[in-house]
């Protein structure tokens, strides 16, 4: 348990350099169960969910080493395929494993994570993926089961266009017999990166960025070097941290397309945007106006993990600004922790209205989910007086010293 103590009303001012993505990392440590050889792995950001599957990689008999922001693995053994409960239960999206641990070692079995801060997380279509390339599974006591008689490849038709299920189809693909065609795939930036480490490991596939992934065959390579992309949401976290305290401030090292969702947006409340090569500036001089509705959506609409965080930047905008969540169905508990600060946010259902307030007035806090748990630091920045934000453990999940990275900025942050 931590306590991010916030001294607001100071604007941001400087420059950072974004972290490597926790999105993008994730999926790769778990496909490089598919080589037997080595890898090394570059800007790999220190946060609990990179180290829990960093752990969940020794546990099933690699090695792996970190240091500073490179990792060392070595998949030459793989000894186990089971996933404990302690380890599954730390890291949400353990289930990435799946599709690496059948392709590896024929069978997976993983303790089944339980409920969620952002609503319910089904593994339907994770399930179906595996199935489509001639497993079988099972949900028994709290466990995930999966087993097959060698691989074969297929057409995976994506009901939704699920991020992990995409990842695992992708992943469990390059363990098939035979070429997979991946139908109604998610095209977020993360997933053109994974292609990438894939094609790096040894796989032909092409097709990510769109609809329809297609994955030909997979001849491993034994000596890997891979370097991890940036975050975009760390990155659209530092945008509206400056959108809410004011100020002006440049994020490096990130690529401007991928954060387009968020800048547009806080371009139309009135802040200043400036693209260039592997940087964004933003400027926020005055009061900034609402008005807008900002629906999630998969990429490239507007993501839901930048909801809370564009959230906390219109709380002071003039007008009234809603927010519609299609992805998860309770996304918005940042909502009532804002009222605490003097905003004005109605929640009804899955729509969040934001009345812009003049000022809001530091108070104590409660992160309930990683981004939400953001979005309250970040309006701590904006508030008059001491903000405490009591944090479980869920911002350092996806954020690498996000407190320093504030405070290079000029803003007044510590950890308790
Ligand atoms: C990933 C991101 C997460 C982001 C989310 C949506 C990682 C590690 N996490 O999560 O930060 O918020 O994408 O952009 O990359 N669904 C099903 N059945 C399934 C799987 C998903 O119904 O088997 C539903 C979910 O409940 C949700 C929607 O599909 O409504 C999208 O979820 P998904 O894209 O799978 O999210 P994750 O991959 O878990």
């Amino acid at each position: 348990m931590s306590i991010w103590r916030v001294q607001g009303g100071y604007p941001l001012e400087g420059s950072v350099t974004i972290q490597g993505a926790k999105n993008a990392v994730l999926p790769v440590l778990a496909a490089c169960i598919l080589t037997d050889g080595e890898i090394e792995l570059t800007n790999v950001p220190v946060l609990r969910d990179v180290e829990a599957s960093l752990e969940i990689l020794r546990r099933l008999g690699c090695t792996a080493e970190r240091q500073g922001d490179v990792v060392t693995l070595d998949c030459r053994q793989v000894t186990g395929s089971a996933i404990p409960g302690e380890l599954a239960g730390q890291m949400r999206s353990s289930v990435i494993f799946l599709g690496a641990l059948l392709a590896r070692c024929g069978q997976a079995r993983l303790a089944l994570p339980g409920g969620c801060a952002l609503g319910p997380r089904p593994v339907d279509l994770h399930l179906a993926a595996m199935e489509a390339l001639g497993a079988h599974t099972q949900i028994a006591d709290g466990e995930l089961l999966c087993w097959a008689d060698g691989l074969a490849g297929g057409v995976i038709p994506l009901e939704k266009p699920s991020v992990g299920a995409t990842e695992n189809a992708m992943i469990a693909a390059c363990g098939a017999k035979g070429a997979s065609v991946i139908t109604g795939a998610a095209q977020e930036p993360e997933i053109v990166h994974l292609q990438g480490f894939l094609r790096a490991l040894g796989a032909d596939m092409d097709g990510a960025g769109t609809s329809v992934i297609t994955v030909r065959g997979f001849k491993p390579v034994r000596r890997v070097g891979w370097r991890i992309m940036p975050d975009r949401i760390a990155a659209a976290t530092v945008l509206c941290a400056c959108a809410c305290a004011g100020g002006d401030v440049e994020v490096r090292g990130l690529e401007p397309a991928h954060v387009a969702a968020v800048t547009r947006p806080l371009e139309d409340m009135g802040a200043r945007l400036e693209s260039g090569t592997g940087r964004v500036r933003i400027r926020c001089a005055r009061r900034l106006r609402g008005g807008q509705t900002l629906i999630t959506a998969p990429y490239p609409g507007f993501p839901t993990d930048a909801q809370p965080l564009l959230m906390a930047a219109a709380l002071k905008a003039e007008g009234v600004t809603t927010f519609v969540e299609t992805i998860f169905s309770d996304r918005f508990r940042q909502g009532a922790e804002m009222a605490r600060l003097g905003a004005d946010v109605r929640v009804a259902g899955r729509v969040a209205s934001v009345t812009g307030v003049e000022r809001l007035c530091g108070a104590p806090v409660l992160a309930e989910d990683l981004r939400g748990g953001a979005s309250l630091i970040i309006a701590g920045l904006g508030a008059e007086g001491q903000t405490d934000v009591t944090d479980p453990g869920h911002v350092a999940r996806g954020y690498e010293r996000l407190d320093e990275t504030l405070s290079a900025l000029g803003a007044h942050i510590a950890i308790t």
